[in-house]
């Protein structure tokens, strides 16, 4: 039997009932998603996975061969995909992006803002300008992407934005502040900006919004990043660090980017009407948790997380 959190939320560390890929055959058929850092890791699968529900997808990075690499598979699979490499925190590079996206694809339906990064190291030996550029890749490639495609969205009246984010916004996580605080006002921006977009003329003058925003927690995945989250400068000066980490990481379960994947193509099919702006958990049962956020106030600080 599956395994019970502290809010008697099943468990979840791959595919199950709810995000059955069978569920979503052709459900995204005609729509075009936008995927940033798909060339692999957890990206890649969402993008794997939305071309596997219908959807033509953009796939995008800086590393021209994944990002082909995600493309090709697609096409193998019979889907429809591009790859362009670009920069998140580069504003040409995005533009480029999304003028590209448009010729080629058509105008965006699904935007999963995935790129990230994150060092582990103490606050006080981290550089200033690596502290930064780790908020710039999690906090402004994401928000200044959704500047440029909102556009077209509330022209629309629909769409569907979600940002990866982490556990790390909803915890104290040591040695990983920039990284905290960039999950946490990217997560933060997605409640907002769903408030703001709910609240739009725009909105109220189609009747309702049709746009809606997401963050999410993915689970822990074994991707590069848990290589590269641990540069040499850490192992020298912070081995504690390196340590503490490695012996919670052996406690996590195995968790499969496909989990993460699937439960993107069930937000942007919109069975997630009612966790618009919060951040999902992806290894909790997001039916469970659709019931008891349904039978739950609203609280004043609002994820599905905690
Ligand atoms: N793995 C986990 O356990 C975990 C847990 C919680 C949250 N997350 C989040 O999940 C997301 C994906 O991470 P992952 O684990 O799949 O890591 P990953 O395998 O290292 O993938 C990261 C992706 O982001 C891209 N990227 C990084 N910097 C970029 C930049 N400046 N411009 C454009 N693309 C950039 C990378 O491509 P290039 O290097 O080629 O640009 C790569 O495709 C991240 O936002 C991460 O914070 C991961």
């Amino acid at each position: 039997m599956a395994a019970k959190n502290q809010s008697n939320i099943t468990l979840r560390t791959g595919i199950y009932s709810a995000i059955e890929p069978e569920r979503f055959e052709h459900s995204l058929d005609g729509q075009v998603a936008l995927v940033t850092g798909s060339g692999r890791g957890i990206g890649r699968a969402i993008a794997l996975a939305l071309a596997q529900a219908g959807a033509a997808v953009a796939v995008t990075g800086r590393t021209l061969s994944e990002i082909e690499d995600t493309a090709h598979e697609v096409v193998a699979r019979g889907g429809k995909s591009i790859a362009i490499a670009a920069d998140v925190v580069v504003k040409s590079d995005m533009e480029h992006l999304v003028s590209q996206v448009y010729q080629q694809l058509g105008e965006i339906d699904i935007l999963i803002c995935n790129a990230g990064i994150n060092t582990f190291l103490p606050f006080h030996l981290t550089d200033s300008d690596e502290w930064w550029r780790q908020m710039e890749v999690n906090v402004k490639g994401p928000t200044e992407l959704t500047r440029l495609i909102l556009p077209s969205f509330q022209k629309r009246n629909s769409g569907t934005i979600i940002y990866t984010s982490s556990r790390a916004a909803s915890a104290d996580l040591p040695w990983a502040s920039a990284y905290s605080c960039a999950k946490s006002a990217i997560t933060r921006f997605a409640g907002i900006l769903q408030v703001e977009l709910d609240n739009s003329p725009e909105a109220l003058n189609h009747g309702s919004n049709g746009i809606s925003a997401f963050s999410i927690h993915p689970g822990e995945v074994k991707t590069a990043l848990h290589n590269t989250a641990f540069p040499q400068k850490t192992k020298e000066l912070a081995p504690h660090v390196v340590n503490h980490m490695e012996k919670i990481s052996k406690l996590q379960p195995d968790f499969k980017a496909e989990l993460a994947a699937w439960t993107c193509v069930y937000l942007a099919t919109g069975n997630g009407t009612v966790l618009k702006g919060r951040l999902v958990d992806c290894t909790k049962d997001i039916d469970e948790v659709k019931e008891l956020v349904s039978s739950t106030p609203r609280p004043r600080i609002t994820n599905a997380c905690a």
